[in-house]
Order: structure tokens, then sequence, then C-alpha cells
């Protein structure tokens, strides 16, 4: 791989920091465990308060926020080039737009000067899913274009704080999962008599302009600017006109944000979504979108999709995790090439992991062998799309450095990480760390840049 490739993983605030009582509270922290119950408190964040009882996992997360020097004394000891994170704008803003918590800005001041003391290239992300929950029940988050003026002040109290050691800079989580995940990515409710398509639309548009007033502040200060797209090929179950124009309309759903960020035009068929759903697209927002456009994508990527008329969910040619997720190692090179053959923009990999049950054996150890094969999979075919294909690609970052919350399940059991965690569904454990087998195996990927899997 090339010199000074970005080997490494990421986290996520709203899934690892915790140290709830000394911010304001997020999205994430009304999310209780449990897949059933998971998304039901999205459309009515006051219902929350009448289930004190439930587990809600994000509060407490794996306590990074006590943790970080130890944890980041493993990353180090990985050998990690980059750690992605997220800034919880909640911490920083903790009660509203009125007040900045000099406490949240030193928290990262310490993380950033800890992963630098470890040779670690800071990469921060600037919302993951974790929406202040005062933004949500104001303003009614991005649909609301107020909220893009409260970003921007958010985006430029951090970058002027961290500017002189953060490089990169990644707007947002997967902004295309707002498609399914509306509330969660862009802290909005359907208010009564609007459409979802309709809150939807609109809720992009004004993240789309976010974006572009974050990349505008990142180049005034000389940073570099990318957003994070959840990437994924779809393919056709039958050779048929009708599957192919749904693989169409799921392409058009899945690149049309990055098309904006990274072309900044909007393409027709987008434009006429938004037009028939009742959103003003401004001449002059039109060129603050073409004057602000990002420098490096940055996707994730965990399985392919499939298009099918007959109603057949699951891709009968590929195997699935035990959370019924396709793995398919050349999905990442197909993925790969489609991104920078329509961009032609560097590429991040930010996102990259098997979810998954780990056992402790009675020695302590974790033999997970599979995750190590996943892995070494998807670099084998990462390795392929740079040097045979041509991809640039400037790094690649697991998902995730250690295990964490996950969001779909807000389960602890469902494992991503180098190093476990000693923490179960309901918070009991006691937040030990430890090594798993694929902890040394990454360590040797690094240090062989990727010669050795
Ligand atoms: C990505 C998110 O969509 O997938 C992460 O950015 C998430 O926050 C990851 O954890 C894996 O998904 P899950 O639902 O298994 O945690």
């Amino acid at each position: 791989m090339r010199d000074n490739f970005l080997w490494g993983s990421s986290i996520s605030g709203g899934q690892c920091e915790g140290g709830y009582d000394s911010r304001g509270e997020t999205v994430v922290d009304i999310m209780p465990q449990g897949k059933g119950t998971r998304f039901q408190y999205l459309n009515d964040p006051g219902r929350y308060l009448e289930h004190p009882d439930e587990w809600y996992p994000s509060r407490n997360g794996v306590e990074f926020y006590s943790h970080y020097k130890e944890d980041i004394a493993l990353y180090g000891e990985l050998g990690f080039k980059a750690l992605r994170f997220s800034v919880l704008w909640s911490r920083i803003f903790p009660e509203g737009p009125d007040h900045v918590s000099e406490e949240g800005l030193q928290f990262y001041d310490n993380v950033i000067d800890e992963l630098k003391k470890h040779n670690i290239e800071p990469i921060i992300t600037t919302i993951h899913f974790d929406m202040p929950l005062w933004v949500v029940t104001k303003y009614n988050g991005f649909y609301n274009r107020e909220t893009v003026s409260l970003y921007k002040e958010y985006v430029q109290t951090i970058t002027d704080r961290y500017a002189d050691r953060v490089r990169y800079w990644i707007s947002f989580c997967e902004i295309n999962v707002m498609n399914h995940a509306l509330y969660m990515v862009g802290g909005t409710i359907v208010p009564e008599g609007k459409t979802r398509e309709e809150v939807l639309l609109q809720c992009a548009y004004h993240k789309l302009l976010a974006n572009a007033a974050f990349t505008e502040i990142c180049h005034a200060k000389g940073l570099l600017a990318g957003c994070e797209i959840a990437g994924a090929p779809t393919y056709t179950l039958h050779a048929s006109p009708a599957d192919y124009l749904l693989k169409m309309k799921a392409d058009r759903d899945n690149w049309r944000y990055a098309d904006v960020m990274a072309k900044g035009t909007i393409p027709y068929y987008f434009r006429q979504d938004l037009q028939r759903n009742g959103v003003k697209i401004s001449e002059e927002d039109q060129a603050f979108l073409k004057a602000n456009t990002l420098d490096f994508l940055a996707p994730s990527y965990y399985r392919s999709n499939l298009a099918s008329s007959d109603g057949t969910a699951i891709n009968p040619d590929l195997q699935v995790t035990p959370f019924g997720w396709t793995i398919d190692p050349a999905g990442l090179r197909i993925m790969l090439n489609e991104l920078y053959e329509r961009y032609e923009k560097p590429v991040l990999i930010v996102e990259n992991g098997l979810g998954t049950y780990d056992t402790v054996e009675e020695n302590g150890r974790i033999h997970d062998s599979y995750r190590i094969d996943y892995l070494r999979k998807h670099i084998e075919q990462l390795k392929t799309a740079c040097e045979q294909d041509g991809v640039d690609v400037i790094g690649y970052l697991t998902w995730a450095a250690m295990d964490l919350v996950s969001t779909s399940e807000g389960m602890m059991s469902k494992r991503y990480g180098f190093i476990y965690v000693d923490l179960d569904d309901q918070g009991h454990g006691t937040y030990a760390r430890s090594r798993k087998d694929s902890f040394f195996w990454y360590q040797n990927v690094i240090r062989t840049n990727g010669e050795e899997l």
C-alpha cells in the first residue's frame, strides 16, 4: 500500500464515550437496549421520561470518557496510524446555543493530545448519530433551516479549537442512512400534516447546506473536508428490467447526497424529488453548494444490497453474519470503483468490520478467527481496488477499535472490536479491556503495511 497509508479504526462518542453526567443529552441517550424497542421512542422523545427503568446503553457507552488514556495506549500498541472519533455536540453545547462548555472542549483537547503522543492522526466526525436533544425538541433538527446556523456555530467552535492538531474532518456519519433513519440522522420528527417523504427531503436539503457550510469553514482554515456515505453496491436478483429499475432507484437513493457534496450540483432525479415534495431550491443555495465541495469521500462498507421485484431479501449467493448482514468482500472492491469513478476524489474508508458474538475462554483469551477472516478478505479486495484498479484510497479504518454499543440493537454482545470490553447487554461488567486474537493480527497487518494478511 502507498506510503503513509492511514491504517486504523473508528469509534463514535454516542457508542463509547459515556461521561453522561458531564454533558447534555443526545438523541442516542433516549434509545433503550433491544431491537424491538430501540427505535420506538424516536418519534416521541418525551416518552423515555415515562420509562426511567429501561436500560439506555449509550449513556455509559464503554466509558471512553474515563478510560481514554488506557484505550489510546492500546491503539498505540496496535500501531494505529489514525483514529476516527466523534465530538459530541452536546458536550460542547450542553444546554443550548448560548453556552459553550470549556470542560467539554478540554476533554477532546486531551484525547487529541493523547493520540498525538502515540503518533496517531486524529480524524474528527462532527455528528455521528448524536444530535443534542435540545436541537430536536426546540428546533426539530435539520427539518428547520435554523439548525444549519446552529451547526455552523458548533463547527466554528470546534475547528477554532482543534484546527492546529486535526487535519481530516468529516461532517456527518452516513448522511444517506437518513433515508431509513430520519430521526437519528436528521434529528427530525415528522410534524402532523406532512408526509415522511416531504420531511425527509427538506431535511436532506438543509443537511447538504450544512455540509457545504462545514466545508467552507474547513477550507478557510486549511483543513480537509469529507463526509461519510454508507457505501454498498446493489445487485439484481434476476436479469429482468423490473429488478434493474429497482437497482437504479436504490443506487440513486444511495449516491444522491454524495453527488451534491462532491460535484456541487443537484442531479436531475434528486432535483425533481425535492421540488415535487415542496423543497425550494434557490439560486443562492445552488451557488453555495457549488462553491463548497468535499476534498475526500469517506465510505463505510459492511455489506451489499439486493434489488428483487419478487421480494427476496437476502442474496442467495452470499453468506450472512449471525445478525443477518451479508458477507461480501468483493462488494468492497465494487463499491470503491463505483465511488471513485463517480467522483475521482481520494477515498478514506472509515468503517468496515464484523459485528458478532465473542466467547471469552477460561484463560481469558478471545479467539475471534472469524473476525480475522472477514477483515483479511476485505483487505485483499481493498488491495486489488488500489493496486490493480487504480482507486486512490488513502486509508482504511475498521469498525471498531474496541467493542462498543451497537447502533441497530443497542447491544454490547454484538461486538466489532480488536479490544474486548467486559460489559453485557444490561450494562453489567467491570469495563475491563482485553486484547482479542484479532488485535495481534491487525497489529501485524499495520506493521507490514498490509503485506502480511
Ligand atoms: C454504521 C454506523 O452504520 O454501522 C455505526 O456508523 C454502527 O455507528 C455500525 O455501529 C455498525 O452497525 P450496528 O448497528 O451493528 O452497530
